[in-house]
């Protein structure tokens, strides 16, 4: 069976001056197409590490990686260069958006850097802005939307080559709940379409929605669990559910009138 990625007693090493961190010590998995995993662990635990690998940012100091058919774990460069960009779709925390660019051109860049932006990709770039909402945000610059917005452009654009897996990491660690909720039904959109994502996160209601759960601790593999599919949607529809405020904050928000006499 062909995964969207399987890995092998993936192993990353940093080299530094004074030591040598470990912070893949060998961790084996396999991700089927259309799989919707959550990875955490405490901070150090190697998750970015792990991410970086899987997206073709970095190489392993040994292991295997198999993205569909092909090792990447050997490849040069050149090759990682040309996977990264064909075939999967990054969407951080910090957006990387650019700052002089609008919504639409932000969207383009990947196609832009390839030399493949014509005006059959300059439409298909618009109909993705559409998709994630931003239909009328079309011309805004990244310092006037809001976070989530902002977040918003990193996806369509992470969408741009039709990825083969999307890799986030905290995608939605600085959002506000209800921005969260946007974000991960636009997640669930895009798995329900068949598309793997791979998301690393810190908070346990974001990992809840995907299908399974990878925990890393010191570089190792702790636990690799399904979510039970009915906790799912119940995460799912919790989501949604408008913030409730408390007697005092309802007192707070009371407009304070004067007194009759
Ligand atoms: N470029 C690097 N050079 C040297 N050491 C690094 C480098 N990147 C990460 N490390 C080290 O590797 C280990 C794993 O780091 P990693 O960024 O993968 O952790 P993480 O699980 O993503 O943590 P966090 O939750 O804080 O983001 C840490 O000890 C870190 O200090
Ligand atoms: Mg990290």
């Amino acid at each position: 069976m062909i995964h969207a990625c399987s890995i092998r007693n993936l192993k990353k090493e940093y080299v530094l001056k004074s030591e040598t961190v470990r912070a893949l010590r060998g961790v084996s998995f396999d991700v089927p197409e259309g799989d919707y995993v959550a990875i955490m662990g405490p901070s150090g635990s190697g998750k970015s590490t792990l991410l970086n690998l899987l997206g073709c940012l970095d190489k392993p100091s040994s292991g295997e990686l198999l993205l569909g058919k092909d090792n990447v774990a050997h490849m040069s460069d050149n090759q990682l260069a040309e996977i990264r960009s064909r075939r999967i779709g990054f969407v951080f925390q910090s957006y990387n958006l650019i700052q002089q660019l609008t919504v639409v051109e932000n969207i383009e860049v990947p196609l832009y850097y390839q030399g493949r932006l014509g005006a059959k990709e300059r439409k298909r770039c618009i109909e993705l802005a559409e998709r994630v909402g931003l239909g009328e945000r079309l011309t805004h610059r990244p310092t006037q939307l809001s976070g989530g917005q902002q977040q918003r452009v990193a996806i369509a654009r992470s969408l741009v080559n039709d990825p083969y897996f999307i890799l986030a990491d905290e995608a939605t660690g600085n959002l506000d709940s209800k921005t969260t909720a946007e974000i991960l039904a636009l997640f669930d959109e895009l798995n329900d379409e068949g598309r793997t994502i791979i998301m690393v996160t810190h908070e346990d209601d974001v990992a809840a929605r995907a299908k399974r759960v990878v925990r890393l601790r010191d570089g190792l593999l702790q636990s690799d669990v399904m979510n039970d599919p009915l906790a799912r949607k119940a995460a799912a529809a919790h989501a949604l559910d408008p913030v409730v405020e408390t007697a005092d904050e309802q007192a707070m928000h009371q407009p304070t009138t004067a007194p009759a006499n």
